[in-house]
């Protein structure tokens, strides 16, 4: 059955996207069955696995999916059609409908999570890429979830919104889904020459012992310049940092939950 991981923040620009698509190339890479979920409207995640609305399938996304005018199995797509690669479920602008459509309907917290039902035997790891707020989408997605991951950008006010983000985390577990855990908080746009980042590292470490990642993901150019090739770093630039650094989050990520 697979594990559900949503990559969760309040903030826009830390690297939720990023991380989500590089890490589901990392996880394939070492032998896993994966599929994202893009929950953005904005479809940053799946404008970067090569999505585009050119045929009448192109139509079927998530938005689609959620409003039950698709079944989910139609709505998944395959990131690189021309070799073995993860797959995908798209989302564009109408996703933004759900958020109003969403608070009439019975069971609203739940429908991302009876949806997948339908596809965890298919996967090692369903990867969900959360908009930057917290809506019923964002709920759906951590209802749906085992795990969050919390990307935090060391750039701008590194630690503003922790207390938020925990608030939120610990009511979704004690009212609509307990077995929810924080998987980790991963550093990102880290640069270890200076101070801020490395305060910023420490700080997180004594607020939250042993759930901050030991891999950072260092400041790379790659990781900017790859999503507007429509690509994951990897196959844009495979020996960048940017690369490194993700293969080596998605190894830890894997020992992690191995010892859990
Ligand atoms: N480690 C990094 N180094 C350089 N640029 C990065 C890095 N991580 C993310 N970016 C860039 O920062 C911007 C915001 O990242 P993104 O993953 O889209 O954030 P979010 O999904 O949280 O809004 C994007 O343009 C992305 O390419
Ligand atoms: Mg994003």
């Amino acid at each position: 059955m697979a594990i559900t991981i949503s990559s969760f923040n309040f903030k826009g620009g830390v690297g939720k996207t990023t991380t989500t698509v590089n890490l589901a190339k990392a996880l394939h890479s070492l032998g896993k069955r994966v599929l994202v979920i893009d929950a953005d409207a904005q479809g940053n995640a799946s404008k970067m696995m090569g999505f585009r609305l050119v045929t009448e399938k192109d139509g079927k996304t998530l938005y689609e999916a959620m409003s039950g005018n698709a079944s989910i199995m139609e709505c998944v797509f395959c990131e690189n059609e021309n070799e073995e690669s993860f797959d995908f479920i798209p989302s564009r602008p109408n996703l933004y409908q759900c958020e109003q459509e969403l608070v009439s309907r019975t069971g609203r917290e739940y429908i991302l999570r009876m949806m997948l039902n339908n596809l965890e035997d298919h996967y090692d790891f369903i990867l969900i890429d959360c908009p930057p707020n917290y809506g019923l989408v964002s709920i759906n997605a951590m209802v749906a979830s085992d795990y969050l991951l919390i990307p935090i950008n060391c750039e701008v006010f590194a630690l503003d919104g922790m207390g938020l983000i925990t608030a939120k985390y610990e009511e979704i577990k004690k009212l609509v889904n307990p077995k929810l855990e924080i998987l980790g908080y991963i550093m990102s746009r880290y640069d270890k020459r200076l101070s801020l980042h490395r305060q910023a590292y420490e700080q997180m470490n004594q607020n939250f012992p042993g759930k901050v990642f030991n891999t950072t993901i260092r400041t790379n150019i790659q990781l900017a310049e790859s999503p507007a090739q429509r690509m994951n770093v990897f196959d844009f630039a495979p020996n960048c940092t940017g690369a490194a650094d993700y293969m080596e989050l998605a190894k830890e990520i894997l020992s992690r939950l191995d010892n859990q």
